[in-house]
């Protein structure tokens, strides 16, 4: 791809101005060899030669053509005058070198590729030499050091060999530059990756204060909760022994009439029959916290010291539990159906805080794909082709380990996605919904911490299964 505008006669004479040695000038006798074949720039080093005078294209080539720099060649592009080196240097952002002639159609045609160059196409990668024929035509120094010219030659100094040293230094440069900046862009993907990781740390330490406080919690309301629960059956005999006083006095003493009506008036058998019905829902009520209490307690057990044995059963139920308020029905669907098909399982010895994370982060992604598949349909059209999350569990023939199947009916995951659901920060969900660090986590907790398996199986359309195999 070079840029030949105006062509060089080649039989011009050569300026002897840039070649000066006897050797030199051999070499230039030379018969002009064809271009190197299809080279494109990335395979080369690509040279911008900007000159007013064909023939120093023409002894530049020659002098460097065979050149080769960390084992790639050179690759010419030519510009006969500073309009036309800005439009080449425009569309070839590549260019590693720029020999530019100073005066060309302006006294200053070159300085004004130049400033072009680095303040226009803000590119301070490539190189640039200066050439001028003329000591007196130097630039100043403060155009020197304000245009980040790199080097500044006469022509008249410029042998073969010196063009050769001082191009190799140039394209030394400027490969180091472009390995800075690329190094820079690896810096600045690794302080990227920093920043999220230590957002997630963050984020765990955030969910690790969460599970104690909410242990904490679970732990306090176990207390009042039994008060309440033990004093019941208390004031329910009580109760009892003043009916049974009531009645008592009733059958056997000669009351006055007005008591005897006021009593009449109390409907004492009805408050007989229906106060243990009372107290039976209070202490469903009483039950019902004490299993929120307990199930906290499991889910946020904090353990990451020592294995214990642990039924699955349990972590699955508390987590569902936990999950209950996503699970019920909404103004957009009915519950989703929990359908449970428990084997008959051993205790593993596992952490079980960190299993019922597992727990938790699969049924969460099953409930966020149902209510994604749920998309327009109605309550109703639901209600058809309920919404549910399978659990399955059994021993291995083997008895070697436990093996759980969680499947959801929701809209499943094409091959490519299935194949990138266990990678960290991979997420099809919105900002702020998703994060992707739930099956990743879930993965290193069954496989580095539990010597476990994870698998996905899913179809689209049909649903996501999960199988999680956890060694006794
Ligand atoms: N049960 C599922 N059904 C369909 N897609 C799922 C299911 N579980 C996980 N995925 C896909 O895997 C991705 C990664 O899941 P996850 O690591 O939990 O991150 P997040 O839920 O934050 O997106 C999800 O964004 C989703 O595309
Ligand atoms: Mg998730």
């Amino acid at each position: 791809m070079s840029n030949k505008s105006s062509k060089p006669e080649p039989d011009k004479k050569i300026d002897d101005l840039i070649i000066l040695e006897d050797e030199d000038l051999i070499f230039l006798e030379e018969e002009e060899t064809e271009e190197s074949p299809v080279r494109g720039i990335g395979n080369t080093w690509a040279i911008l030669i900007v000159d007013d005078d064909p023939s120093v294209h023409q002894a530049t080539k020659l002098a460097l053509k065979n050149l080769e720099f960390e084992g790639k060649g050179i690759e010419f592009i030519y510009a006969y005058s500073g309009a036309e080196a800005k439009k080449v240097l425009h569309s070839n952002p590549d260019i590693a070198l720029a020999l530019l002639d100073v005066v060309m159609e302006t006294n200053d045609a070159g300085l004004e590729v130049v400033r072009y160059i680095r303040e226009d196409l803000n590119n301070r990668k490539v190189q640039i030499i200066l050439r001028t024929g003329q000591p007196g035509e130097a630039p100043e120094e403060s155009v020197i050091i304000n245009y980040e010219i790199n080097d500044y030659k006469l022509k008249i100094d410029l042998t073969r060999q010196k063009l050769v040293t001082t191009t190799i230094a140039a394209l030394r440069a400027y490969q180091n530059i472009a390995t800075i900046e690329r190094q820079t862009e690896e810096l600045a993907h690794a302080l990227q990756l920093l920043q999220d990781t230590q957002l997630q740390l963050v984020q765990n330490e955030k969910m690790a204060m969460l599970g104690n406080w909410a242990a904490g919690v679970a732990h306090e309301i176990n207390n009042p909760v039994g008060f309440i629960r033990g004093n019941i059956s208390a004031a329910q005999e009580h109760l009892q022994d003043l009916l049974t006083a009531i009645s008592l006095y009733g059958e056997h003493s000669n009351l006055p009439d007005e008591i005897v009506e006021k009593l009449e008036d109390l409907e004492l058998e009805f408050i007989a029959e229906d106060f243990p019905k009372l107290i039976g829902s209070m202490e469903e009520g009483c039950d019902i916290i004490r299993n929120i209490s307990t199930s906290l307690r499991t889910f946020s057990r904090t353990d990451t010291a020592n294995k214990t044995k642990f039924n699955l059963h349990d972590g699955i139920d508390n987590t569902l539990l936990i999950l209950k308020y996503r699970l019920q029905a909404n103004e957009k669907r009915p519950a989703i159906k929990i359908i449970k098909n428990y084997g008959n399982i051993p205790e593993v010895k596992c952490y079980p805080g960190q299993l019922n994370q597992v727990f938790m982060n699969v049924f969460a992604n099953g409930i966020d794909a149902l209510d994604e598949s749920n998309g327009d349909k109605s309550f109703e059209e639901i209600e058809k082709e309920p919404n549910q999350i399978t659990i399955e569990t059994e021993f291995s023939a083997d008895k070697q380990s436990v093996i759980l199947k969680i499947a959801d009916n929701g809209m499943g995951m094409p091959e490519e996605l299935k194949a990138r659901v266990f990678e960290q920060g991979f997420t099809t969900k919105g900002v702020g919904k998703g994060t992707g660090l739930g099956m990743a986590i879930a993965h290193q907790i069954v496989i580095e911490k539990h010597s476990g398996k994870i698998r996905c199986d899913s179809t689209v359309g049909a649903g996501t299964t999960f199988t999680i195999v956890i060694p006794r």
